[in-house]
């Protein structure tokens, strides 16, 4: 089974600059209800490290490139994020971890809900017990 859905955003190509856009349940399958970024990524860092009981989200490269492993508890699947208009979806139970940040990288994520520590699952056992049976 495939973990996690890269999807192609629309991508305006304009001499001016290129423009992309994600729509709620047009381009991604969920309301949009968070919008956040991480950047200055040192090099040789990871993040993520965790999976979400009920959050979906999209992650997209807008600079730069970075790698996604996904874990559903049985399979691993690690995709390259490098362009602009690829966004990746990413399910509830699903233990994402993001590498090899290149210098300068963005990782934009739309999420369906607002900020809920409660909805995080952080230690890698736990996931194991609920997801990996
Ligand atoms: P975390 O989601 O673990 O980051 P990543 O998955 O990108 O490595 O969040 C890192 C810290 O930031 C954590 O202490 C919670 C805080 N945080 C918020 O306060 N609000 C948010 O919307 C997010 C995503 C994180």
């Amino acid at each position: 089974m495939k973990i996690g859905k890269l999807i192609e955003l629309c991508k305006i190509v304009d001499p001016r600059g290129n423009l992309t856009v994600a729509e709620q349940n047009i381009d991604v399958p969920f309301d949009i209800k968070r919008v956040y970024w991480t950047y200055d990524v040192p090099g040789g860092e990871s993040r993520g490290g965790h999976a979400h009981k009920h959050l979906y989200q999209c992650l997209v490269a807008v600079s730069g490139s970075f790698t996604v492993t996904l874990d559903d508890g049985h399979d691993r699947q690690t995709y390259l994020l490098n362009h602009p208009w690829q966004g990746l979806i990413i399910e509830p139970g699903t233990w994402r971890t993001l590498d090899d940040f290149s210098t300068g990288a963005v990782c934009l994520v739309l999420a369906s809900d607002l900020y809920d520590e409660e909805d995080y699952i952080r230690d890698y056992d736990e996931f194991l017990k609920i997801y990996g049976q």
